[in-house]
Order: C-alpha cells, then structure tokens, then sequence
C-alpha cells in the first residue's frame, strides 16, 4: 500500500485504518505502517537505549527490558553499531604500529576527513570540494563569519532571526564586537508577528529587501532549534544575494533531517554539527561548505598547516600553497576518533539515502501530528481537559522531523513523568517539550507508545488537578 507522493500524511493513516477496518489511532495501524516501512531495518543498525539503562526511568511503570522511546535524535542521535568497530580498528593501527598509521591503513590519519567527505555531499547537496569535515559548529561559524563578514560604513549588519540558537547569538555578537560595531545597531534581529511563534517568509523578505543594502551577512539557522520551523533556504539565499548579502546557514538541526542542496541554492556558506541527526556522537566533527563560486575569491582569515596543499604540506618550507576553497580552512589535523563515529553514521546515511529517509519522516512526524490533534485538539466544551498545542509548522514543506510541543498544564511535570516512562525528549525554555521521531531508527509503534504514554501523562495530571 505505497502513498502517493502526494498524498497528506493525514491521509494516508486514514486510508490504512480504513483498509485494516479500525480507528486510526488502532494499534494496528501503527504496525501495519512499520510493516510497509522499507527503512525499518535500519533500526537494527543502531543501540536503541533499554528502559532499565534511563536515569530517571521508573521501574515500577515500565518494562525493565522493553526499548525506549528515543525521540531525542535532534539533539544527540543514537549510536551506530558500527562505531566501536570502527574506532577499534584506528586504536589498534596506533597500538601495534604508532606513526605509521598517519599513512596507512582503511583510513590513513592525515587524510581521515577525506577519505569520509564523499559521504556527506548527497546529504548537504554539495560538491565534493565544498565541503570541509572539521572541528566544531560554533568554531566553524566564527572561522566563516571572519571572512564572508566584511563590514563598510554602508554595509555592516548581521541579519538573523529571533531566538537564534545562544551560540550563533553569542557568536554574531562577538564578531561584531570584533570588528568595533554597536551590537544595537548591528545585529538586526527578526522577530515574529505579535502572538506568533513561527516567523513568516514575507517578513523576513520584506525585512531583506527594505534593509538589505545594509546588511552583509544573512546568518539563519535552516531549521529552528525550539519552533522546529523549517527556513524557505533558497528563498532567503536569493532575496538577500539580489541586496547583494552574503547568505550562510547553521545547519544544525537540518542536516540529516531535511533535503539540503546548497550547492543548486547558491549558499554561499554554512556550517553543521554532526551529533544530532547524524549520529556522530557528543562533539562530533563538524561540518562547514563554501560554495564553488567563492574558491578562489573567498579565503580563510585564520590559516594552519591543514590548509596547505597536502602535495607540499609536508616539505616544511613555510611558504603557504592554501589549498583553494573551503578545505584551506582546516587548520589542524583531523581527529581520527571522531572520524571513525561519524564514518560509521554516514555509511548507513548513504545506503538509505536522503530522499527516502525524508519521505518516511514526512510520514512518521505527520502520524504523530495526526495522533496528537486528535486527542487535543482544542475542544472547548471541555475546560478541565489538558491542551496540547503544537508550534511547529503543520506544512510539511515547513518543518523536519521535530514537533515543539506546549501545554495548558507544568510542562516540567508532564516532562518529569513521561522520563519515568521511557521516553526520552527534551524540554526547552520558555515552554516547549521537543520530540522528534527520527526516520533511521524510530518506528511508527514507537509513536503509538508515545502517545499512548502521553495519555496516561495526561489523564493522571487532570486527575490531580
Ligand atoms: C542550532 C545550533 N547552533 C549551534 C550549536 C552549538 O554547537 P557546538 O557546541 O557544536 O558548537 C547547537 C548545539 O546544539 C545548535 O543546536
């Protein structure tokens, strides 16, 4: 029972409920989806945590031995199985031949960021050359702001939007501050309509073309942190490069979650970590892009021995040959710890394939939508009942995988309680709990649980209220 691409995810649990003869929130449904799913045995390739490994789980209420419900892969994906083998291999290369294994071996260490970087071009949309696997997010941003942002008199803000993630916000304040510019007047924040959480695309142009002579960098995340909203990337990209702005994106929370193709788009920069949707794990290696156009015009204001040409680097002349593009801007070795982890995660992104893991996302994420409406949406006849409202976008052309959801009721408490059961999300201030079903590990049952648990949660606090 294939969807049509163009079928609503709505839709399409109603169609199978309707097939299986049942509601919709019907267990059956739930497997009959996982059934029809052709990623699932992804799942396999990952540890999914058990409910007797959680902290704050509460035996009393679960199944000690039953799996979590891991709806926190956008901010620390799970652990690929094949991670430790990995890493195993280069700690073994270094016991039994030290040095050597700088150039020998699956992955010598002085190359070990290239030889992974083919894997991410599909997932960034990106040739090969624009693409550098180094360090960490916020270090890439600063590394990239310091040559795309050029202040003049004339051209000397920073656009971005509001409640930006605090280190793209501490970030953009420092390099202002750097360059001596009144932060007041220079970072130019874009905040939603009034009783809004979710910025609107005419606002951010409108803001682009009435200011955009003044601006020098547009730096937005391509999918927000808290709202989940997915960016209009190539709306932005085009609005701002027609004011004459540099335009960068923090890939964060799109990278391994949404289809990304910078390259086509016209980006000209943008930076992403690799521990959330990519499953690299905590400080992981980061990734940074440059877009082709800029190789030979846009150069690294910091330089270090990793940018000089690998065919002379090791002649230690100190006479700079700067590797064009954005591979000049590594500075220092690769850490071939931290290659091995993300080389484990970006196999099994290769033989899924991005495509294919955005269409079950759209599904996944729609089914949790579906169910979520259904039991809260707003009814008022019924005041003692707790409301779950969902901010991020319902388009799905608007949003990744995450939903941002708050409550009529202490969303501490509701977060307190569905830890004890199993079910791993985050909360985040000033109101949302964030889940996210992720398309490589999560399952359609693993939705159905949660919100059957998210039930129970609820019930229980309208029963002490
Ligand atoms: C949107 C966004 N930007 C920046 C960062 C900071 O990343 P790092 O600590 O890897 O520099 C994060 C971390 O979660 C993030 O979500």
């Amino acid at each position: 029972m294939e969807p049509s691409p163009l079928e609503l995810p709505a839709d399409t649990v109603q169609r199978m409920a309707a097939a299986l003869q049942c509601h919709p929130t019907d267990e059956r449904v739930a497997l009959q989806l996982d059934k029809e799913d052709k990623l699932r045995h992804f799942r396999e390739y990952f540890y999914i945590p058990k409910m007797q490994d959680l902290p704050p789980i509460d035996l009393s209420l679960v199944n000690k031995d039953e799996n979590a419900i891991y709806f926190l892969g956008n901010s620390l994906g799970l652990q690929p199985k094949m991670v430790k083998t990995y890493i195993e291999e280069e700690l073994d290369k270094w016991a039994k031949m030290g040095g050597y294994g700088h150039d020998i071996g699956k992955r010598p260490w002085i190359v070990g960021d290239e030889i992974i970087v083919g894997l991410m071009k599909d997932i960034v949309g990106a040739n090969e050359k624009e693409i550098a696997l180094m360090n960490a997010l916020t270090v890439n941003l600063h590394l990239l702001l310091l040559s795309f942002f050029k202040p003049t008199p004339k051209r000397y803000k920073i656009l971005l939007e509001a409640k930006a993630f605090p280190s793209d916000h501490y970030a953009i304040e420092s390099q202002l501050q750097l360059h001596g510019l009144n932060i007041e007047e220079s970072m130019r924040i874009i905040k939603p309509r009034e009783g809004e959480e979710i910025l609107r695309i005419e606002d951010i142009l409108e803001v682009i073309e009435k200011e955009g002579d003044s601006i020098a960098v547009i730096l937005f995340s391509g999918l927000h942190f808290y709202t989940g909203q997915l960016f209009n990337m190539p709306a932005i990209t085009k609005a701002g490069q027609a004011k004459g702005c540099f335009v960068g994106f923090d890939l964060a929370h799109a990278v391994g979650n949404v289809e990304l193709h910078l390259h086509d788009w016209g980006v000209d920069f943008a930076c992403w970590c690799s521990y959330k949707y990519l499953n690299s794990g905590a400080g992981g290696l980061a990734g940074a892009f440059v877009h082709e156009k800029h190789t030979h015009k846009i150069k690294p204001a910091l330089v270090g021995w990793f940018g000089h040409d690998l065919s002379t680097r090791f002649q230690m002349d100190n006479k700079l040959q700067l590797t064009p593009g954005v591979s000049g801007f590594r500075i220092s070795n690769p850490p071939i710890l931290l290659v091995c982890s993300l080389h484990a995660s970006l196999e099994i992104f290769k033989q899924a394939t991005m495509k294919a893991l955005r269409r079950k996302s759209i599904l996944l994420t729609g089914y949790l939508e579906y169910l979520i409406k259904h039991y809260y949406s707003k009814d008022k006849a019924d005041t003692k009942k707790p409301m779950v409202n969902i901010i991020t976008p319902s388009r799905v052309e608007d949003r990744g995988c995450q939903l941002t959801l708050t409550f009529s009721v202490s969303k501490k408490n509701v977060f307190q309680e569905l830890e004890k059961r199993g079910v791993v999300c985050d909360k985040r201030e000033p109101n949302g709990i964030r889940v996210a079903p992720v398309p490589l590990y999560n399952s359609f049952h693993d939705v159905y649980r949660f919100i059957n648990l998210l039930n129970s949660v609820l019930d229980s606090t309208q029963t002490k209220n």
